[in-house]
């Protein structure tokens, strides 16, 4: 019985450090919901000029949220995003595309 509680224990933790490295979809879901629905909707499905953000890649996101961080245009209204990706880190970029592909898709 104690060696099964150990057991447990050992795999608990093994679980808990594997969730630290994983993308972190609460804390990409903490920055939507925080600094990007006002723009690209609740649900991610945009609005007027503000492209949908559903249907792509986590890939695609990454790749175009490190654009707008790099002051590159991407589109006719670059400068009303790339503010907003200006001072996000590597790891919010990385649970951003992990909230929104995962949540939305
Ligand atoms: C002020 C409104 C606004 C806010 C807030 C905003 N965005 Fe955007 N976003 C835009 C606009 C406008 C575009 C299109 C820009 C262009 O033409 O290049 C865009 C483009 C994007 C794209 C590329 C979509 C595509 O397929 O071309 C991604 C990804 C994105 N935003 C993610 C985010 C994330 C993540 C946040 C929160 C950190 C955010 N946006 C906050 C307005 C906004």
């Amino acid at each position: 019985m104690k060696a099964m509680s150990l057991i447990l224990v050992v795999l608990f933790s093994l679980f808990s450090v594997a969730q630290a490295t994983a993308q972190d979809i609460s804390a990409g879901e903490t920055i939507y919901q925080a600094n990007c629905r006002n723009c690209h909707g609740p649900t991610a499905k945009g609005m007027a000029s503000f492209p949908k953000l559903t249907g792509n890649s986590a890939d695609y996101i990454v790749d175009l949220l490190e654009k707008y961080r790099a002051g590159e245009t991407v589109g006719p209204n670059t400068p009303l995003m790339a503010p907003l990706a200006k001072d996000l880190s590597d790891e919010d970029i990385a649970n951003l595309a992990a909230y929104i592909t995962t949540t939305f898709n």
